[in-house]
């Protein structure tokens, strides 16, 4: 297949490019943009034959759901019957914007999108390109991230082009994603609502709404193999790059002393070493490896923003084996330990 590469202004895109990548929706296509999170794969989420296209291109299981994108709250009653009240507490507060919220589904909802569950995700970005291209299409849009299953989100359109170049219509490029770690997928059909995926909107800030929520179990645990995850998405190996992940979490000074021993014995073993550091201690590794700096710890927001592209990055460097500090998990923090977590296969030292 053809894929045509759109470049277009995060803020003000150009109105005529939109419309041609509605229209490629409008026809059953497959348009991949960037919202505030990471890039998604955007198709007609009324059509089936669309939707199919899409678990295709990325290879993903199909017992694995897919957020319905919207840009007006109206939206929302074609594809579900029943709006808890909570739900327009956090509308109100949250959207647009990373929150993604678990509903019952109406009969509109075709069941490829839900891989066959009784409920569907929704949510409504804030990224210009993202809602231009769902209110233009004049369609609800399901999109995945758009990247290969299995692998980082991408959070730039090069990552998307190296995974799906070739196998969608179009790719927009609209420059780096801000958020850079998916949203909080939240079910709001059980009391208290329950985070399923932790994400952009964090559970302090749900929490700081809500009074309560809950945390589905499986998250918590490091490696939980018996309990079954509620978000189907969530008990896949994901985030993977192709070098080994192992992260080493304690205290920082320790983390460091650690890093440097499993460094130099990996070395010695001929292996290509990556180090995924933070700011406060890039400068205490050797220069012989690949050292990587996710950002900075005192703005845990920059650590999310770069860990899909770092990860993308030992790839790319050939690194054989990847040593990941640990960061602290709470605020968005928690969804960056759940993501290196999958990416390591909870592979975790504690020192
Ligand atoms: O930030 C995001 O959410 C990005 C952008 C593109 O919007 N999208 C995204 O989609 O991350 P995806 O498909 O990569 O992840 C969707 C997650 C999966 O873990 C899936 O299992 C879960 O949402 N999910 C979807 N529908 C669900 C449902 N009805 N019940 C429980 N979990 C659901
Ligand atoms: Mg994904």
């Amino acid at each position: 297949m053809k894929t045509e590469i759109l470049k277009l202004d995060a803020v003000n895109p150009d109105p005529d490019k939109i419309k041609h990548a509605a229209e490629i929706i409008r026809a059953g296509g497959l348009v991949a943009f960037p919202t505030e999170t990471v890039y998604g794969l955007g198709a007609n989420a009324l059509d089936a034959a669309a939707a199919q296209n899409i678990f295709t291109a990325k290879g993903r299981p199909a017992d694995n759901p897919l957020i319905v994108h919207i840009v007006e709250t109206s939206e929302l009653s074609k594809l579900t019957d029943y709006i808890p009240p909570v739900a327009y507490t956090l509308m109100d507060k949250f959207w647009p914007g990373p929150l993604t919220m678990i509903f019952n589904k109406s009969e509109a909802v075709p069941g490829i999108i839900t891989a066959g569950l009784d409920t569907v995700a929704i949510r409504m970005p804030s990224h210009p390109i993202a809602q231009a291209l769902i209110s233009v299409s004049g369609l609800p849009i399901a999109a995945p991230s758009a990247n290969t299953s299995g692998k980082p989100s991408p959070t730039t359109a090069q990552h998307v082009i190296e995974d799906l170049y070739g196998k969608v219509d179009v790719i927009i490029d609209g420059g780096c994603t801000n958020v850079g770690l998916e949203s909080t997928v939240l079910d709001v059909t059980t009391t208290p609502p329950s985070i399923l995926r932790p994400g952009g909107i964090t559970a302090e800030q749900l929490e700081h709404v809500l009074q309560k929520i809950d945390i589905d179990p499986t998250l918590m645990s490091q490696k939980n193999f018996d309990a079954v995850p509620r978000s189907p998405g969530m008990k896949y190996k994901h985030y993977s790059p192709k070098a080994e992940v192992i992260i080493i979490q304690g205290s920082l000074d320790k983390i460091v002393v650690e890093i440097n021993r499993l460094a130099a014995r990996y070395a010695s073993e001929g292996k290509k070493v990556g180090i995924l550091a933070t700011e406060q201690t890039k400068s205490f590794y050797p220069s012989g490896n690949v050292i990587i700096s996710m950002g900075d710890r005192s703005n845990p927001e920059t650590i999310a923003a770069s860990l899909f592209r770092d990860l993308r990055e030992f790839d790319e460097k050939n690194c054989d084996i990847v040593l990941a500090e640990a960061v602290d998990s709470s605020g968005i923090g928690f969804a960056v330990m759940n993501r290196m977590s999958k990416a390591a296969g909870y592979n975790i030292i504690k020192v």
